[in-house]
């Protein structure tokens, strides 16, 4: 993006949030982007509790937003379960965006299938040819992106903004569940019977790969099971800051 293009992009976001102040409400949320005329916008699933919360709010309200979802080719099969009864309750596309065939294989054939165990650079390596370089190009169409962050989630969360420029993908990140609570994700599952994830209820919370993920135990971080073995890194490179 070209500096004044940046400028004014940085622009709009400011006047975005300071509109939205602390706001939870997905319809005023939503209405806002859709009044702010930002552009075309996709919605990027990991099929955990925050982002079904979005896509039933997406189906059910019948908008004009692209749901995909990142296919690492490591995910557990619950998680392919909860993709398919989604699809078919709501008879809407979710498109499953797959890693380069060939930037797999030479990841596979340097590091070995379970490389990223072995250190940091390995598992980022991973994480970058199965899951950032996917959504990069997933999101080339696209002016807006919308997650299920919540800044509950972790301490690198907790300052993110509702709106933001995310300069690593240059695109504008809309970010609506930010300022709700893990209860209220669960009392709208439960108020709109979503279907979710069976793994829940066997003590996973955040939930990504399956290598890479384990259930925690009660007190433990909400992220704790993600790259368990690794000491500080809890996150792959999809969301290391908000810009
Ligand atoms: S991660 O960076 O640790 O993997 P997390 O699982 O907390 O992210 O999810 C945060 C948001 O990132 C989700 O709400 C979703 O918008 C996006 N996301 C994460 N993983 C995927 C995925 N596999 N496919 C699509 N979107 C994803
Ligand atoms: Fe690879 Fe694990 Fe990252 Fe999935 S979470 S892309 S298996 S390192």
């Amino acid at each position: 993006m070209g500096k004044n293009k940046e400028i004014v992009t940085l622009e709009r976001v400011q006047s975005l949030n300071d509109a939205v102040g602390q706001s939870k409400d997905l319809s005023d949320l939503f209405a806002m982007v859709a009044n702010a005329k930002l552009g075309k916008t996709c919605f990027s699933s990991s099929l955990g509790q925050e982002d079904q919360v979005l896509t039933d709010y997406i189906f059910r309200n019948q908008m004009s937003i692209d749901v995909f979802t990142l296919d690492t080719g490591r995910l557990f099969q619950e998680t392919y379960d909860v993709l398919s009864t989604t699809q078919k309750k709501y008879n809407k596309p979710i498109q499953s965006f797959f890693p380069n065939d060939k930037e797999v294989e030479e990841l596979v054939s340097n590091q070995g299938i379970n490389g990223f165990y072995e250190s940091v650079q390995n598992r980022k390596d991973c994480c970058a040819a199965r899951k950032i370089n996917p959504l990069r190009r997933a999101l080339q169409p696209y002016s807006v992106w919308i997650t299920g962050l919540r800044s509950e989630q972790s301490a690198n969360r907790s300052d993110f903004t509702v709106f933001a420029y995310d300069s690593q993908f240059d695109i504008i990140k809309f970010n609506p569940l930010l300022h709700w609570t893990y209860q209220e994700v669960l009392d709208y599952i439960e108020s709109f019977n979503i279907p979710q994830n069976n793994l829940h209820q066997q003590g996973y919370i955040s939930i990504g790969c399956a290598p890479c993920t384990r259930a925690i135990t009660q007190g433990e971080d909400p992220r704790a099971g993600r790259w368990w073995w690794e000491s500080s890194h809890k996150e792959c490179g999809l969301h290391k800051t908000n810009n």
